[in-house]
């Protein structure tokens, strides 16, 4: 089916909610589906169109459930798959669609599959579902291939035989707790087939596909060659055809496809979005930008001029469960785009800088066309949290010889109320600490100040829907002084934003309907701010 001009996740915008930090139900210190439950009005009033939840499944949490253990079922640290079927109907009743997280790159080492092909001997049709190999040198004591995992470090690790001696290696892209599977296995293809009618038929609405890229591997398993095309584990053309099966699947319940594809080449990127493959995949490359006009204008053309030629709508992220918050990228003296390479301990930000930088961010990537991702907390303005080293439990912190410092910082408990941790959240002992400086995060506080950030969000989203309904198509670029992005929509919609030192003359307009920080003697004609967005009527 071709892609439906008018689906609602064309433009939709869409809430990320990581169920281990988003609200504790039963009070252990870790969230759960009751917690999610529980506060469904909150994201109702939120003003999105849908949530998506990264794995909940049963998992040991090496990779913070990107380890899955059991595809058809909930980890009971986050409820039942009763639960599960509830929540999504409660969301439904109020407007909000779900999206599930598949993750078909991998499993974790303790899914059956994996532990009946541990058990059994090299050479099995046990092991022909993921990639075992032997060593090469004496004794087979080097890894397969020179491959760097993912997350850094060799992604190869040694078995033991029945009888005590060294065995194969088996490849995993990310941690030795997640096995990569074998897409050239017809039952692997079976397997996640019946995986996504089994949430489509619990009325899931989409589908999020988790390191889409990555799946297919050139079946020699070669050597990496710098420059070398086509790359043996990265964006290969045998994906296509995966996913053109998936399609089929997901038309038949009308649900949306959504790919997780890092890759830097818009047109490679686009080509999953053909008419008969995903409907949408993650862009990540205005969240990768500095916070500078020219390289944000040209993400933004790419990214359109890109997803034009195949009919597709673009998305726009402005962080997630794996990034630096927004607030504290902007408030950095030196690069603010985001880099998995660039992540260090300790790097100052300005945070009041950059919570005004996210503000007109907020208002820049609502405006363009496209449907938009929020990651949770970033509604409220949430910096990325300080884990204290002994108590990162992020797998890529030690995968890089503790350089990096993980990506708990912006996975810690959402603050809810009161003036201390747990801050509502539910149990005092949260999974990761919460900063002591975070009462100004709450929903109590933020509902109370006209013009906090979750207040902006709220009028953004609701007036955002509205104009939508005029269906707006396009951009045009307007004439705007140095510094400055300004552009127009088919509706009628302004929208500016001023990244140069001083304040700038409001491009030509009828109204305001919307500013990040309040907007200078609108009656004379009006001054934008620096680091400030507004919405006009023209
Ligand atoms: C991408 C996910 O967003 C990330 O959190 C995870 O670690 C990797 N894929 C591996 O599943």
């Amino acid at each position: 089916m071709p892609h439906n001009p008018t689906a609602w996740w064309r433009n939709a915008a869409i809430y990320q909610v990581y169920p281990r930090s988003f609200a504790d139900g039963d009070g252990d210190g870790t969230g759960d589906l009751a917690g999610v439950r529980a506060r469904l009005p909150y994201l109702a009033g939120l003003g999105v169109e849908a949530l998506w939840f990264t794995p909940w499944y049963v998992s040991p949490l090496v990779d913070g459930g990107y380890d899955v253990a059991d595809y058809r079922a909930i980890d009971p640290a986050f409820g039942t798959l009763a639960e599960a079927e509830k929540l999504i109907a409660e969301a439904r009743q109020l407007g909000l669609r779900t999206i599930v997280d598949v993750v078909p790159n991998h499993i974790s080492d303790e899914h059956p599959w994996f532990k009946a092909a541990l058990a059994a001997p090299p050479g099995s049709p046990e092991r022909e579902l993921f990639h075992f190999r032997p060593g090469r040198g004496p004794g087979g004591e080097e890894p397969p291939n020179n491959w760097r995992g993912e997350f850094g470090g060799v992604p190869w690790t040694r078995t033991t035989n029945a009888d005590g001696t060294p065995g194969d290696w088996y490849l995993h892209l990310f941690t030795p707790g997640q096995p990569d599977v074998n897409w050239a296995h017809p039952r692997v293809r079976q397997e996640h087939e019946d995986i996504l009618r089994f949430w489509f038929d619990r009325g899931a609405a989409g589908v999020r596909i988790d390191s889409a890229a990555l799946l297919a591997k050139d079946p020699d398993l070669p050597d990496f060659e710098v420059g070398k095309d086509p790359h043996p584990f990265v964006d290969r053309d045998e994906l296509h055809d995966i996913y053109r099966s998936w399609r089929a699947i997901a038309d038949e319940y009308d649900g949306v496809l959504i790919g997780e594809l890092w890759l830097p080449d818009a047109e490679r990127f686009a080509r999953y979005l053909r008419n008969d493959e995903l409907h949408t995949a993650f862009n990540f490359s205005l969240m990768s930008c500095p916070w500078d006009p020219a390289l944000l204008r040209e993400s933004i053309d790419t990214t359109l001029a890109s997803h034009a030629d195949v009919g597709a709508p673009a998305t726009w992220v402005l962080c997630n469960h794996d990034i630096t918050r927004t607030v504290t990228r902007y408030g950095r003296a030196g690069d603010t785009g985001f880099s998995f390479a660039g992540k260090r301990f300790g790097t100052p930000s300005d945070i009041a800088l950059g919570t005004r930088r996210a503000r007109a961010a907020a208002l820049l990537t609502l405006a363009l066309p496209g449907a938009v991702y929020l990651y949770q907390g970033e509604e409220r303005g949430l910096p990325e949290a300080d884990v204290p080293r002994d108590r990162i439990t992020d797998p890529m912190h030690e995968r890089s010889g503790g350089v990096d410092p993980g990506r708990d910082g912006c996975r810690v408990p959402l603050p809810w109320e009161g003036t201390e941790p747990p801050y509502g959240f539910g149990g005092a002992d949260t999974w990761l600490p919460q900063p002591a400086d975070w009462a100004p995060y709450t929903v109590e506080q933020q509902d109370a100040d006209p013009a906090s950030m979750l207040n902006l969000y709220r009028t953004a989203l609701r007036l955002r829907r509205e104009l939508l309904d005029a269906g707006p198509t396009g951009l045009t670029w307007l004439e705007a002084p140095a510094g400055v992005l300004a552009f127009t929509r088919s509706d009628g919609l302004v929208c500016a934003v001023n990244l140069a030192a001083e304040p700038v003359p409001l491009p030509a307009h009828t109204a305001v309907l919307l500013s990040s920080a309040p907007v200078e003697s609108a009656d004379e004609g009006g001054l934008l701010p620096p680091d400030t967005a507004v919405w006009l009527r023209n």
